[in-house]
């Protein structure tokens, strides 16, 4: 069953609590990312999880192994249930973040890593000939060797990244039939993503900008579930 993960990107941290209670009962994951955690920090995550939500911490990782790996184990304190890490930090990183995971033990939280951003279209990634497809790929099944739980990609990498290995696909780049993709780049619905085989589906601004946010996301989870994987 996929499931649905709304993007808080907030930097008031009292607008993002009065979205979280219209989600409230409605959504059970929510995702903090960097505009709100620099700003309000774990704090924002133990009201979160008192409203009971699942969060996910965005903050997608990059620095050397001993750095990410302390990172890691302060997010684990957060209570957060799952982080993001750069695959692109390569097998030393990301070894060290999985290893600093284990720490939490049973109740630690999943790490994905990131592959290629969706705001990347084909020829934009620095340096990468390849296209963005090929090279998340690539990054997947690197992930998949160093012990990665998942991978965040988007929905079109996703059927060739799940065929490939057995790691979690969480996908971003959602957009609804219609809505402005805004900086996303490699866009998908939400049924495509639930066919393409996303365990999480990562939906921002359709959801918290919308007039009534539950209403869009509520749509948003009818279509997921209307939609079954190919
Ligand atoms: O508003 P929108 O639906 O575009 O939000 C997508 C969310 O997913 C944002 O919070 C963004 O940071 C996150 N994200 C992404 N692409 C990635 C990883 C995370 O868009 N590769």
């Amino acid at each position: 069953m996929s499931e649905l993960i709304v993007a808080m990107d907030f930097a008031d941290p009292g607008d993002l609590l009065a979205c979280a209670g219209e989600l409230k009962g409605t959504v059970t994951w929510c995702k903090v990312g960097l505009e709100a955690f620099v700003l309000a920090g774990p704090d924002l995550v133990h009201k979160l999880e008192q409203l009971g939500f699942q969060v996910f911490l965005d903050l997608k990782f990059y620095d050397i192994p001993n750095t990410v790996a302390a990172a890691v184990r302060s997010a684990c304190r957060t209570g957060a249930r799952l982080l993001t890490i750069h695959t692109q930090g390569g097998e030393a990183m990301c070894r060290a973040a999985m290893a600093a995971a284990r720490e939490a033990g049973e109740k630690r939280p999943l790490i994905f890593g990131v592959t290629v951003l969706t705001s990347f279209g084909e020829g934009q990634m620095p340096g990468i000939a390849q296209s963005p497809q090929d090279f998340a790929q690539f990054l997947a099944r690197s992930a998949s060797s160093w012990g990665l739980d998942g991978v965040v990609c988007s929905g079109l990498e996703a059927p060739a990244i799940k065929a490939d290995t057995s790691l979690l696909a969480l996908c971003p780049g959602i957009r609804p039939k219609g809505a402005a993709a805004n900086d996303q780049a490699r866009v998908v619905t939400p049924a495509m993503a639930v066919q393409a085989g996303a365990d999480f589906l990562v939906v921002g601004r359709p959801i918290t900008r919308a007039a009534d946010p539950a209403a869009a996301a509520r749509a948003i989870l009818e279509e997921m579930a209307g939609a079954s994987r190919i």
